[in-house]
């Protein structure tokens, strides 16, 4: 049997590790096609570097653009690649670009296509990642939930009969990195011990208007205790566009992170405020408690268990420094690490 595995993004690379790893394990033959959407040395090789993953064995350098743009030039290369090896599963991950391509692409050619994260919703229409993740749930032949809720949202758009529930493969790499991450390379200016808090801003809807960035960034930086804020090469472009400055008051603006470095920070923070999907859970995981900049969150489990918030109108902001901590001790919501075993049972079984 052979999986060819698409990814493109920085958070499916880390999705990718445990897969690729447990596809391994199973004697399953994978192959890995890189759309090329990230590029730049951190946001890409890094983590291949970092969490020994193979060697893309295509990478379509497709790079950055328009939703339009982007996704049509990924589908354009993507085709003959899979045309000619014709995989028995397209596997995508989670709710990019690359991920919408992949799936139009493979069920053109009429390969089947399974997705990962499947049934993740946020109910908010002007996100493009809410198009991507349920035109792929739709499309999908094998639907690959990571929650008992992810498997309620896919039966109720009549889908349950191709779902299967494996587990949240991200825990999986987290719990496991967690164990050997070492201390975290904090920028300069900052008392290694003293608190700080961790944060990351890059989704369309904080940074594309600047008057809702401006009002961001000014609530991080009047924060009582330092902000390491790890800025997106969106952040940073969209900052640059609209003529504001990335740093000042309480912000230490740093590079993104690698992925062990990431834990290692996330970790060892007071807080974290974020707009990210994964470094929500991350947070979870790592018992940090977590502020959202975002009307809705797709880990609904993350808001319940108390371990986050949202904050979609910086109405919290005198607190996220030091958000509310849940007093339970157990966090175990998204499986005990062995998601990715699963995947690769579910695509043989289902194969
Ligand atoms: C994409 C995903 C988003 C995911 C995020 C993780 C879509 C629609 N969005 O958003 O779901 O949470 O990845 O990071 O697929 N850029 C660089 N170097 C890079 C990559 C990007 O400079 O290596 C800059 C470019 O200015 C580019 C911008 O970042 O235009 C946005 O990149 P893009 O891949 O379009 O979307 P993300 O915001 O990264």
């Amino acid at each position: 049997m052979l999986v060819t595995s698409v990814v493109g993004a920085r958070p499916q690379f880390v999705k990718l590790a445990p897969v690729a790893e447990a596809l391994a394990e199973a004697g399953i033959n994978h192959r890995i096609i890189h759309t090329g959407q990230h590029y730049d040395e951190r946001m890409s090789q890094a983590f291949f570097t970092d969490l020994v993953i193979p060697a893309p064995d295509h990478n379509l350098a497709v790079g950055s653009g328009g939703h339009g743009a982007q996704t049509g030039e990924m589908m354009i290369r993507l085709e003959p690649v899979l045309e000619q090896d014709r995989p028995d599963w397209v596997l995508t991950y989670g709710d990019t670009n690359s991920t919408l391509a992949a799936a139009v692409v493979a069920v053109k050619l009429h390969l089947p296509l399974a997705h990962l994260e499947a049934g993740l919703r946020s109910f908010n229409r002007r996100m493009p990642e809410e198009h991507n993740r349920v035109l792929t749930d739709h499309a999908s032949d094998l639907l690959l939930a990571p929650t008992q809720l992810a498997m309620a949202n896919l039966a109720g758009e009549g889908l349950g009969a191709h779902s299967r529930l494996v587990g949240d493969v991200m825990a999986d790499v987290c719990l496991r990195v967690a164990r050997t991450a070492g201390a975290a390379p904090l920028p300069d200016g900052l008392d290694p011990g003293a608190p700080y808090v961790l944060a990351t801003i890059h989704r369309a809807e904080n940074t594309d208007d600047p008057d809702r960035l401006a009002a961001i960034l000014g609530a991080l930086r009047a924060q009582p205790i330092p902000v390491v804020l790890t800025a997106h090469p969106r952040l940073v472009a969209k900052c640059a566009a609209a003529g504001i400055d990335l740093g000042g008051g309480s912000l230490l603006v740093a590079e993104p992170l690698g992925y062990p470095d990431m834990v290692a920070a996330v970790r060892g923070a007071a807080a974290v405020v974020t707009d990210s999907g994964g470094l929500q859970k991350e947070a979870y995981l790592l018992g940090t408690p977590c502020t959202t900049v975002r009307t809705e969150t797709e880990w609904v489990e993350t808001v319940a268990a108390g371990w986050n918030r949202l904050d979609p109108e910086l109405s919290q902001v005198d607190t996220w420094a030091a958000p509310p901590r849940p007093a339970a001790a157990s966090r175990d919501l998204y499986g005990d690490g062995h998601a990715a075993q699963a995947v690769a049972a579910a695509l043989t079984s289902a194969g």
